[in-house]
Formats: structure tokens, sequence, C-alpha cells
């Protein structure tokens, strides 16, 4: 498993350099990219070359170690100047992830309180800070495996949205973590992928990387998830998440809420599996998360072909809130958090 899952390591800091696994090209090549300018780190997220909340904030964080490691900068000062510079510049190519805003500011932070430093020795703390937030979040999406497995038995089908697996993390994924650790125990896990439209992460990429598991995984178009639902074939929903605010609401996926919406009706538990990095304390409620609008290209020409008519008006959003209401239970690193989520969010973070 362990092979398998190195594999699927989307992001990657060899010899000095941030290479990425292109997914975009998935399923038809698996092929790895150098990011060499900070301009190439933000056109791959903005393109979703990388995504997926966790992989966008490691990025992001090598993002910067890539802006700064061929610097002019004489001084601290300049460097960190220059540093801050970039992180606005990175912060830009995605909204509603929290992780990139997250990984942006610890990253600031380990270079602000080592300003006495060199601008050598600041490179190498930035490499440094990058490298502890990659292997933070594999410890993490272990913890969150683990946890989620209390709440799985052996011979479940659990559903899932969008792809929240190791090519959206460090390694092993979020909602895909608990089903890598089933099949390691030898458990009979089955899970239903919906395609995810409209770019399709849950076809190309969810599909893709539980079959090079051995997962037995079947694709389903995200119209069928109530059919399969009410024929009694899912025990569980189980997706990740982009941003958690304060009382619980969570940004997903687009398509997302109403699969929660779908859930309730069908008296099935509803999860989300996210590391609190992706909790964000600062956002009172779903209603301020920002939710990002993408090209309307992506549904009018989606499939590589022209499917609906030029000129045609389009709304995009690539995310929804679902709110908290229709959530059985969040589950994180630290524990696995139920109603009241204000209380149980609060008390994460004390
Ligand atoms: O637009 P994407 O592909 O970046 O969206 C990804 C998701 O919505 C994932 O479910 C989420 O980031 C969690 S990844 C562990």
């Amino acid at each position: 498993m362990k092979k398998v899952m190195e594999v699927l390591r989307p992001v990657r800091w060899e010899s000095s350099e941030l290479i990425i696994l292109d997914q975009t090209r998935l399923p038809d090549a698996t092929e790895f990219i150098k990011l060499d300018k900070v301009e190439d780190v933000w056109d791959a997220i903005f393109h979703l070359k990388v995504r997926g909340a966790p992989a966008i904030g490691i990025a992001a964080a090598y993002g910067l170690c890539v802006a700064m490691r061929n610097t002019d900068a004489k001084s601290s000062e300049e460097f960190l100047t220059e540093m801050r510079k970039n992180s606005e510049y990175l912060s830009g190519s995605r909204p509603t992830a929290v992780n990139l805003f997250w990984a942006l500011k610890r990253m600031e932070k380990a270079a602000f309180a080592s300003k006495d430093k060199t601008v050598e020795e600041l490179k190498e703390i930035l490499i440094r800070e990058a490298n502890t937030i990659r292997d933070e979040d594999e410890s993490m999406c272990k913890a969150i495996g683990e946890n989620a497995l209390t709440l799985f038995h052996d011979g479940i089908t659990v559903l899932t949205h969008c792809n929240a697996g190791g090519l959206a993390t460090s390694i092993y994924g979020t909602a895909l973590a608990p089903i890598y650790l089933a099949k390691e125990k030898g458990w009979n896990i089955k899970v239903f992928a919906d395609e995810t439209r409209p770019l399709l992460q849950g076809a190309r990429l969810t599909a893709w990387e539980l079959m090079q598991a051995d997962v037995d995984v079947t694709l389903i178009c995200d119209n069928m998830a109530a059919s399969v639902m009410a024929k009694g074939l899912i025990d569980a929903v189980i997706v990740g998440c982009d941003r958690v605010a304060a009382n619980g609401d969570t940004a997903n996926k687009i398509g997302t809420y109403g699969l929660a919406v779908l859930a309730k009706a069908h008296n099935i538990p509803f999860y989300i599996a996210g590391p609190t990095s992706t909790i964000d304390i600062e956002t009172p409620s779903g209603k301020e998360i920002p939710i990002e609008e993408r090209n309307p290209e992506e549904i009018t020409c989606g499939l590589g072909r022209r499917t609906a008519p030029l000129g045609v008006k389009t709304f995009n959003p690539a995310f929804d809130v679902t709110p908290n209401e229709l959530i059985t239970a969040i589950i994180t690193e630290k524990g696995i958090i139920r109603q009241p989520y204000d209380v149980g969010i609060k008390k994460l973070f004390e």
C-alpha cells in the first residue's frame, strides 16, 4: 500500500526543485512537471494542476521557496518585503480553500520570527517550514483515517464526491484515508464515486487513485446519487472540505450540499473529513466563505467539445456550503466533532 501511495504523492520537493503531478492530465497520463517560477506555481494552482485544499497549501508553501530561492535581496528586510509580495501574489490564485492562506501565513510567520538571520539562512528556514507543513499534513491524514475508521465497519459501502484522496493532500487523503486503512486491514470496503461535474475530479482522480490501490470503486454520474441511495446501496457519505467555518458550515466541491440533503432524506450519515488546517475560526459561518466562480467554458465545453449553445448564460460556482445541521460529524486528526459544532470547534483550538 505504501508503494502505491508514494506514486500518489502529488507535491514533491526534490533537490531544491518543486515537482508536481499534473492532475489535469489524469487519468490518461501520470506526468510530473517542474515549477521553476512563482508564476508557474500560481498558474498550477489556478488551473488545478495541483488541487485539493491541503495540497494547494503545501504547493503554495513550496511556491514561496521557489519565489525566494534566487532573490537579489541584500538584507533580511529586503528579503521579507519581497517574500510578503510573493505571498500576496500566491494567495490570489484561488479563494475558497483556506489551507492556501493558512500555509502562506505560517511561512511568513516562520520567516518574520527569524528576521535577524541572513538571506541564505532565511531561504533555508522557508524550506524547513514547507517541509514541516507537508510532513504534518501526512500525519494529520493518517490520524483522520484512523478516527474515521471508528465510524465504519467491515462490509461498508461509502459514497464520496470530488477527490479528497492522496492526490488532494501530501499523501493518503482525508475522506479516502479510512478507505486505504480499511483495505490494509483486509476489510471488504466498497466506494461509489460521484463523477463530479464540471471538472470530473471524481471520475478522473478518485476512481483512478482508488483503482491504483485495488479498492472496489463504482463510478456514477452526480445525478445518480439519489437513486443509488434509494436502492439502499450506500451506508455512509464521506467527503473532504475546503473551508469549515467556526459554526461547522462547510464549503466543499459544488454538489456536496445536494448530497448532504439526499443523505438526510435517506437517513444516511454524512461525514466531513478534514485536518484542522481547513477549519477557519475567523470565518463565523458559511455565509462569509468566499466561493470561487470559474470560467463558463468549464460547463459549456467541459468534455472537450461544445456541449451548450454559444452565448448561453451560465453560472459556475466551484464550491457550495453545506449547513452544519446536515453534517453528522466532522472528522479531524484531533478527534470527531458533532453538534453543537461551534462548541466542538472552539475546544479543538483551545
Ligand atoms: O476544485 P478542487 O478540485 O480543488 O476541489 C477539491 C475539493 O473540493 C476537495 O473535496 C477538498 O479540497 C478536500 S481535499 C482533501
